[in-house]
């Protein structure tokens, strides 16, 4: 499917690995000229390096808290000095934190707002002007079912998503005319490394037999029996920011093997 995004600039923030890796793939293969943004400054260069040998695509990697609203700023610059404004932008950086809610602080909650809310509120403010003036922008933001239906232990993190989901809708609402369309991808549990260290981390607490148990029991969960990869995810991502999409926007598309169907 021609997706006719072809020779469009396209920047993904946390794009150095895992879903947002597998989105620059997928933008890539379409014909866009990809900046790879991560607070891994090495290893979105490494990222963007393997995606310009694997595919034909233009690529640059950066390094960008997207916390902090200066290095937000200067990234965006970087990028736009070499291949122009972003008309694509695909935010998904994040961390998570597994928690029980009494147990945490403020201590746990600051640096998941910073990231998970702010993080994209600060990539918005400072990416949207330019497709405003443009009158053409797609934007996907990454969110997560537990922000939809709730999930012991990531409270402050789904708290945070169900912002990220609330901004987008709403800002969808007053950029639409404009050319502008955001939506929000919410996926279930993938296999990144995100989750692969949560998971590691219930093994060793768990010990083998239980978590074995637990994992079986997660996948009578998913009617599809399986757990996601991150191409899973990465396809309706590009198809949201395709041509073939420009009448969707402010929805939230659950990518879930059917976990939750909210
Ligand atoms: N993997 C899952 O099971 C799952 C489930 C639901 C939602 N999600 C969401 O999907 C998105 C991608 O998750 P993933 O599993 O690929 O995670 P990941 O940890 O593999 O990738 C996230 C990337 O974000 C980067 N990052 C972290 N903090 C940053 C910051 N302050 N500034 C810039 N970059 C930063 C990391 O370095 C990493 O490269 C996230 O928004 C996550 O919340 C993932």
């Amino acid at each position: 499917m021609d997706l006719g995004i072809d020779g469009r600039v396209a920047l993904v923030i946390g794009g150095g690995r895992g879903i947002g890796y597998a989105v620059c793939n997928d933008l890539a293969a379409a014909g866009c000229k990809v900046a790879i943004a991560d607070i891994n400054g090495d290893g979105a260069k490494e990222s963007a390096g393997n995606l310009a040998a694997e595919t034909s695509a233009e690529t640059m990697g950066i390094g960008l808290d997207i916390s902090s609203l200066e290095s937000v700023k200067s990234g965006y610059d970087e990028v736009t000095k070499k291949f122009g404004a972003p008309e694509i932008l695909i935010i998904t950086a994040a961390i998570v934190d597994d928690k029980l809610f009494l147990e945490s602080s403020i201590d746990d909650w600051k640096p998941m707002i910073d990231i998970c809310l702010y993080g994209p509120m600060n990539v918005l403010s400072v990416a949207l002007p330019s497709m405003v003036e443009n009158k053409y922008g797609r934007v996907v933001c990454m969110a997560t079912d537990s922000a939809r239906v709730g999930q012991a232990r990531l409270s402050y993190y789904a708290a945070a998503k169900a912002g990220v989901v609330a901004l987008v809708k709403s800002v969808a609402q007053e950029v639409g005319s404009k050319g502008v369309n955001l939506n929000v991808v919410s996926p279930g549990a993938t296999n990144t490394e995100l989750r692969m260290a949560r998971e590691e981390a219930m093994k060793a607490e768990m010990g083998e037999e239980k978590y074995a148990r637990r994992v079986e029991k997660v996948l009578r969960m998913y009617p599809v029996r399986r757990i996601g990869e991150p191409e899973d995810i990465a396809s309706i991502t590009a198809f949201l920011v395709s041509e073939r999409a420009s009448w969707i926007t402010g929805q939230v598309v659950s990518v879930n093997g059917g976990f939750v169907m909210p």
